[in-house]
């Protein structure tokens, strides 16, 4: 028997499915912050690999004793930190039976159910989302490689010899001050490199200025470059500004650049019909990107990328060897050909899972759930004269400051996720050092921003 015998795998299985179930119901119990020092885990383990193999409960022993206190736990309803993300139960089922049939959705051949349940579920939720039905959907592993290939296919778009000879010296991305690092890492990637990235200023509410936009494309143009790429997005990093899209469209549209919406953490908003203004704009793109693995309660990893050419985004990366040619790649779409992986996890089943799970209306309603906590929380904030907010709380996102020193605010930080009780992130906006506070969680309750918001207030007692 070269693997597990069948009895064992049950027995065990049960007993994980158990800890899971337990896990999840008792996550509050947790500290919600690793308090574990660099290195103390590789110190607990051994330097080599075990010549013979180990028993299972030894295993699972050492996973609850040395792996566990190392886990910061994303899960916990009052991780409030960068986004605020939840492996919901029907995506962890999924991630269970996707680890078991192990398949590989390179081609349809390779698994026809992987490429079609992912032209399914994609198809669902650009429907949710009120996109155009001809966005081509796929998934990749995160938002930061969805933004690559979408740069990639506006390289291709604008300079179909880039493929062959290299990018051209001149090729220019346009974001704003306030986009995700990932669009100068896909210029980086790509080799159209950082210079060649211009990072536009925001107005006061940390929106894009699409006149400053224009300015930019215009000077470059004089002076020789190309436009490529313009990518705005829907809810910011630091504060989830949106910037204005339908602006930025008719922009993109004169230079005739590419137009890539980053609506990875926003985007989900638009599940609700009444918040579909959130993606105004976004039909026009070229492309988009939504990260289901943020704010629709699906696990690490999945990013949903859409296209309305996807042509051109095949053209950018198909290269087929002979032994990969099927009798079917005419009729079928083979996804290995429209990005840079060969082998693709099968990512739609858990979203699949999810979205039928829960359906429409419940995932709207937990996402309106949030957004209006956030606001009253928002209003707590504002009326504690000690506080202040430090950018408009378009959805979920909350940035706010102790009216004290940069020192002071992260000293406060510092003593909130040390105590186990929540875990904040901070940034910086004009020039001060601002705290952020992200609801997202599926398990998050008023009780748990109650709850936080008085230990922070407690917390700001001793401040003084
Ligand atoms: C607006 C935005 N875009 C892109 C990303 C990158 O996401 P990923 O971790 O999926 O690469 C983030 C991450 O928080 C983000 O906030």
């Amino acid at each position: 028997m070269p693997d597990m015998p069948a009895d064992e795998f049950r027995r065990v299985g049960h007993e994980v499915v158990d800890w899971i179930a337990d896990y999840l119901a008792g996550i509050r119990d947790y500290p919600v912050v690793s308090h574990v020092q660099p290195g103390e885990l590789t110190q607990l383990l051994p330097t080599s690999a075990p010549e013979q193999g180990e028993s299972i409960d030894d295993i699972l022993a050492d996973f609850r004793s040395l792996v566990i206190p190392g886990v910061t736990h994303w899960n916990h309803p009052r991780f409030h930190a960068y986004f605020s993300v939840s492996a919901s139960a029907p995506g962890i089922l999924a991630e269970m039976l996707t680890a078991a049939l192990n398949v590989n959705g390179m081609l349809w051949k390779s698994c026809p159910a992987a490429t079609e349940l992912e032209q399914v579920t994609l198809g669902w939720l650009r429907e949710w989302l009120g996109l155009p039905p001809e966005f081509f959907g796929i998934i990749y592993d995160t938002a930061s490689i969805s933004t690559m290939h979408a740069i990639a296919a506006a390289r291709e778009f604008i300079d179909p010899e880039a493929r062959t000879r290299g990018s051209l010296p001149n090729l220019t991305v346009y974001t704003s001050e306030q986009a995700h690092s990932s669009v100068e890492k896909g210029a980086i990637a790509l080799g159209i490199g950082r210079d060649n990235v211009r990072k536009i200023a925001v107005d006061a509410d940390f929106r894009m200025i699409p006149a400053a936009l224009a300015q930019a494309i215009e000077q470059d143009i004089s002076a020789g470059r190309k436009p490529c790429c313009i990518v705005p997005t829907a809810g910011t990093t630091s504060t989830s500004s949106i910037d204005p899209i339908p602006a930025i469209a008719d922009i993109a549209e004169r230079y005739h650049a590419w137009l890539h919406v980053d609506a990875s953490y926003g985007g989900a908003a638009a599940v609700a019909p009444e918040l579909r203004h959130i993606l105004d704009g976004t039909s026009r793109a070229h492309s988009m990107v939504i990260n289901p693995h943020k704010w629709l309660f699906t696990p690490i990893d999945l990013s949903a990328f859409y296209t309305r050419r996807p042509d051109i985004l095949r053209r950018a990366f198909s290269l087929v060897p002979e032994y990969l040619r099927t009798a079917e790649d005419t009729s079928a779409v083979n996804y290995m050909d429209y990005g840079v992986p060969l082998g693709r996890r099968f990512r739609a089943l858990k979203l699949w899972f999810v979205m039928r799970y829960f359906g429409h209306e419940r995932i709207a309603d937990l996402i309106r759930a949030h957004i209006a906590w956030a606001h009253e929380l928002a209003e707590d904030i504002r009326s504690d004269e000690r506080f202040e907010l430090s950018a408009p709380v378009p959805l979920s996102l909350i940035c706010f400051r102790y009216k004290g020193t940069d020192e002071q605010n992260r000293t406060l930080l510092d003593r909130i996720n040390a105590s186990g009780i929540a875990f904040l992130s901070h940034t910086v906006l004009n020039g001060k050092f601002v705290l952020r506070l992200a609801i997202g969680n599926i398990k998050t309750t008023e009780r748990d921003l109650e709850q936080v918001w008085s230990f922070i207030q407690s917390m700001a007692d001793d401040l003084v």
